[in-house]
């Protein structure tokens, strides 16, 4: 039998080029889009609670204090898959103002809806590609923390230049972290955590929380998050890399 072209032959749902290229101009990109996979509840606080909690994405710098009606630390989720983190987050520190980039609207409803349940007034979500959020959007020195928990491993080789740690997002993390903000990365792919470390350590203006070259112990107010549950199950290690900017 022959397989007509275009006919998905994965079991994933077909890739939305259409929704990757309103989501980034970058032609490298650390995600993928797949087409739908969103309940009739997160298409429901999609339309009613976007309007309200989410930031509509801009080319140029934005007011951070303006956007959360107050000013306050802020910190920034990339990639915060379906939103428990940045929900748990948000509930246990009002003092600050918590911003959550990720490209899923499955898991932005699914975070939509936590916001609504908690009756949160700091949580704000960015429905696009992060690097282009930190490389446009955030002024200098205007985030406190930023959180890369789990990022997409991209295991094969072929495809590392996709892993979003890379020396353009240290560029824009840099940039956007206050000094003495902290980057707090986690993976449970022990290759990426070294790659990770290299980067990290071979770039001066980043110094490890923990001492050259080590992991620190998952902060307490870090809930486990989904993947990495998924790592546990698979009898993955853990590493948490904490990083304070210069
Ligand atoms: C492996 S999942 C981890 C999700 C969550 N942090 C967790 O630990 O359960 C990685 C997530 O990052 C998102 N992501 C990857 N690259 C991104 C980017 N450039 N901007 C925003 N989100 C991104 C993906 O859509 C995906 O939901």
């Amino acid at each position: 039998m022959t397989i007509p072209d275009k006919v998905n032959t994965d079991r994933q749902p077909a890739i939305d080029t259409n929704a990757e290229e309103r989501l980034t101009r970058r032609s490298i990109r650390s995600f993928v889009v797949r087409n739908g996979r969103t309940t009739a509840a997160q298409t429901d606080a999609l339309q009613r609670l976007l309007p309200k909690f989410g930031i509509p994405y801009s080319d140029s710098p934005f007011d951070l204090s303006d956007a959360f009606g107050r000013t306050a630390p802020v910190w920034l989720e990339i990639g915060f898959g379906n939103g428990d983190v940045l929900i748990n987050m948000g509930s246990n520190n009002p003092d600050a103002n918590i911003l959550g980039a990720e490209v899923h609207e499955s898991g932005i409803g699914h975070a939509l809806i936590g916001v609504e349940q908690n009756a949160l007034n700091n949580v704000r979500l960015i429905q696009h590609d992060a690097m282009e959020i930190l490389e446009n959007m955030l002024p200098p020195d205007s985030l406190d923390k930023v959180l890369l928990l789990f990022p997409d491993p991209w295991h094969k080789k072929r495809h590392h230049k996709r892993r979003i740690v890379q020396e353009d997002f240290l560029n824009a993390v840099a940039r956007t972290l206050k000094p003495g903000g902290i980057l707090h990365c986690a993976t449970d792919w022990a290759e990426y955590g070294e790659w990770m470390i290299e980067k990290l350590e071979n770039d001066a203006r980043f110094d490890n929380c923990a001492g050259p070259g080590n992991g620190s112990p998952r902060p307490e107010w870090r809930p486990v998050t989904r993947f990495e549950r998924r790592g546990h199950r698979l009898g993955h290690e853990v590493i948490d890399l904490l990083y304070s900017v210069k």
